[in-house]
């Protein structure tokens, strides 16, 4: 049985993973935080009894600010694939916590790679890094494009791409960058922009939010849907040869017409709820990214299929369901239509029909 350890797992892309490898067969290691409360909403439908016979996903408490336990884990469970999902992922607050930002996000990929060169293990590893990297470097971006990271959090990820890049070149470890570009779903945070979004028209429909305040309307991003992005990670550590791809929709899209397009799909005039509030504004902004993913779409033939208007329609239809309101349906019918039957199983049997935990969509956005 091929055996992954997932830093992350809790996170968007890390409760997506871990379900599209527990699908193909294997066994899964997830590194969690310890809380005081509970933080494993995304990986709950997956979550096995250790207890029970057959169990392939288990969860061990770790730190990337620590690098004791990830050399525990490596040396203990020996996997064959290392996905280093795990980092501080908000932009925005990496300005207020820069240290913080670095510590982990840089610093933690040293400690994981440490943890794997020191321990002897021929395992593959993959790093999250980021369109953010490319920063204010012109559209369209590919594996070749300067990076010019604007961002507390940019420069962690551009540190963590090149050591991972020194640690191939150097050690001989088969070791990738995914330089992906900006991917949404249901299952994402409730402080990026898309979802801050989708779910302010939910409670506006419910009569439990009036205004949404965002920052700039003008930046563009090239959207795409998140379970199809972790299957382009999968796809990089089943090459011959070990390298770094861009993956994205090829195709950008402004904030304004984000939020355009998710109450239009509600009926809903934008103009009447959405306010400008300048402490939504970064120091420095990254204009516009917009992906080339010709080598992925060569080499990994990989691709996306859930356009940006299907996007939208999909985390509307999520949060209308969470606060308790009638899905206006076309989101729905394309997760069913298009969406790979392992993510379309979760979809249908646990996270859809659960729900948000209740008083989460009380929360008003911070950041
Ligand atoms: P996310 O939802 O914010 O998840 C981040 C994960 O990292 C969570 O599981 C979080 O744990 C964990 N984490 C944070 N600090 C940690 C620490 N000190 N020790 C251990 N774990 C820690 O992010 P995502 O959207 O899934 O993104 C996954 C990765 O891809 C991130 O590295 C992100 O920077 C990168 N990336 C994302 C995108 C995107 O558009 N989503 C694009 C390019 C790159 P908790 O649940 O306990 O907070
Ligand atoms: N979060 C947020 N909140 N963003 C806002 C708001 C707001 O109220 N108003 C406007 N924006 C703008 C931001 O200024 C940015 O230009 C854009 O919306 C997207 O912001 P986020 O959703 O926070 O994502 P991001 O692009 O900064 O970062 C995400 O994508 C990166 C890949 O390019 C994160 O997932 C990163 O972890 C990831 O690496």
């Amino acid at each position: 049985m091929t055996r992954a350890v997932v830093t992350g797992i809790t996170g968007q892309d890390g409760s997506y993973l871990a379900e599209l490898l527990l699908a193909k067969g294997y066994e899964v290691h997830g590194l969690i935080r310890r809380a005081s409360t509970f933080n494993t909403d995304r990986i709950e439908h997956i979550y096995q009894d250790p207890h029970s016979p057959g169990v392939r996903l288990f969860l061990h408490y770790g730190d990337l600010a620590s690098g004791e336990q990830l050399s525990y884990l490596i040396y203990n469970i020996q996997p064959d694939e290392v996905y280093h999902l795990g980092a501080q992922s908000h932009v925005k607050v990496s300005f207020e916590m820069p240290e913080y930002t670095g510590d982990v996000s840089a610093l933690g990929t040293t400690r994981l790679l440490e943890a794997i060169r020191r321990s002897g293990i021929r395992t593959r590893f993959y790093q999250a890094s980021s369109s953010e990297m490319f920063g204010s470097a012109p559209p369209p971006q590919n594996e070749s494009t300067p990076f010019q990271p604007c961002s507390p959090y940019a420069a962690a990820k551009l540190y963590a791409h090149w050591l991972t890049r020194s640690y191939r070149e150097g050690y001989g470890l088969f070791a990738c960058n995914g330089i992906l570009f900006n991917h949404e779903s249901e299952r994402r945070g409730e402080t990026f922009v898309t979802r801050k979004i989708t779910r302010a028209v939910a409670l506006i429909l419910a009569g439990q939010q009036n205004k949404l305040y965002l920052g700039n309307l003008e930046a563009k991003r090239d959207w795409g849907y998140a379970p199809e992005y972790v299957e382009a990670m999968w796809l990089m550590l089943q090459q011959d040869e070990p390298e770094d791809y861009v993956v994205g929709t090829g195709e950008s899209h402004s904030v304004k017409e984000f939020v355009q397009l998710a109450f239009s799909y509600a009926n809903l005039d934008w103009r009447r709820y959405v306010e400008i509030d300048p402490r939504y504004l970064r120091p420095s902004e990254v204009d516009f990214l917009r992906s080339d993913a010709a080598k992925a779409k060569q080499k990994l033939r990989w691709e996306p299929h859930i356009s940006f208007q299907e996007l939208v329609q999909i985390m509307v239809d999520w949060d209308l369901k969470a606060v308790g309101l009638s899905p206006i349906g076309a989101g729905e019918r394309v997760l069913r239509a298009k969406v790979g039957a392992w993510c379309a199983k979760s979809y249908e049997n646990g996270v859809l029909k659960r729900g948000a935990p209740a008083g989460r969509a009380a929360l008003s956005c911070r950041i």
